[in-house]
């Protein structure tokens, strides 16, 4: 029995359901075993079935008084919130920020469960990518660390919509993803929540229902994008850090997205050297808001309005820009 078994995880993880997993193989085909997936906990969120082997460690992690943890559903503005609380917790230390990629600076915390360990090879030749095993185990290596009453927590949350979009380009963007169909097809799984860390609203309300805690701070990307200087202070204040007005222009100027997408401290240029990344797409890609509306047809619109309504009926929880 490996170690992490005997430490406790109160969480249940239970295979996807066959029909389940025969929608996501009929999108998906039948290519690497990375799209086997399992579901955790209540909420039965989404997550590749190598999530088990370390759960049970992750969730026992010992955390500080000091630890910032930057939260979110993937694809709401999670790098543009972690690199602003590194810097804020770093004296502003632009100098290794950009020096020191921000995948070694902060943790991703569950990049164990995208990777298996025991596939490397499989994976290698999946991405055709120009890597021994070393250096990618060295890039992928990970530590990490969690929750409220001991740490403090950033949340970061965005339309749902944007992030469907967004996180189709990025299932597109690594080659060990590599969905192979279209928008249409992509946002099929992800409303139904079968893609990856869904369902999202219920990632959304399980930090909303916990944004008054004194650790918690709880944000939307639109408001980053309406007002930078604002969100920027939010988060100092936050964090116990007062700044001057010049270091609050300094890091408008450091997260403009213009200069995001050419910081190689978080564009991922390192995986793209290595050959991971598909040559078509971004990772710091468009960062605007409502950019779904390119994307949806009159049917997908129907159904994301419905989807939106339906989840949002039995919650307080309510996204700022959505005016209606
Ligand atoms: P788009 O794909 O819509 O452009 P995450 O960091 O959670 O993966 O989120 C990625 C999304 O945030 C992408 O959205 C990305 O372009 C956007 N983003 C990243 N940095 C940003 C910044 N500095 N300003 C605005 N948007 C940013």
């Amino acid at each position: 029995m490996e170690e992490q078994n005997i430490l406790p995880f109160p969480y249940e993880i239970i295979d996807v359901t066959s029909e389940e997993q025969e929608q996501i193989n009929k999108v998906y085909g039948s290519t690497i075993n990375i799209y086997r997936l399992s579901r955790v906990g209540p909420k039965k969120y989404v997550v590749y079935e190598t999530y088990k082997k370390d759960a049970a460690g992750i969730y026992n992690m010992p955390l500080r008084p000091t630890d910032v943890v930057v939260a979110s559903y993937q694809r709401s503005g999670t790098t543009m919130t972690q690199e602003l609380v590194w810097l804020i917790k770093n004296n502003l230390d632009y100098s290794t920020a950009a020096t020191v990629p921000l995948k070694r600076r902060y943790s991703f915390l569950e990049n164990f469960m995208f990777y298996d360990t025991n596939q490397l090879d499989a994976f290698m030749k999946s991405m055709d990518c120009n890597m021994d095993n070393n250096d990618l185990k060295e890039i992928l290596t990970v530590c990490a660390e969690p929750l409220l009453d001991t740490a403090k927590v950033v949340y970061v949350a965005r339309d749902p919509r944007d992030v469907a979009v967004s996180s189709y380009h990025c299932a597109k963007l690594y080659k060990i993803i590599r969905f192979p169909g279209g928008f249409k097809e992509f946002w099929n799984l992800f409303y139904k929540g079968l893609y990856i860390y869904c369902p999202i609203f219920e990632h959304v309300k399980e930090a909303w229902d916990k944004r008054h805690h004194p650790n918690m701070l709880f944000l939307f990307y639109e408001e980053f994008l309406e007002d930078w200087a604002g969100s920027i202070r939010r988060v100092a204040d936050f964090l116990g850090r007062s700044l001057v007005p010049e270091e609050v222009q300094d890091l408008c100027k450091h997260l403009n997205i213009e200069n995001f997408k050419k910081n190689k401290s978080v564009n991922h240029a390192e995986l793209r050297q290595h050959g991971m990344l598909d040559n078509n797409e971004l990772f710091i890609r468009k960062g605007k808001a409502g950019g779904w509306r390119e994307y949806f047809d009159e049917e997908m619109t129907e159904q994301a309005e419905q989807w939106i309504k339906d989840n949002l009926q039995n919650t307080d929880l309510r996204y700022p820009h959505f005016k209606k």
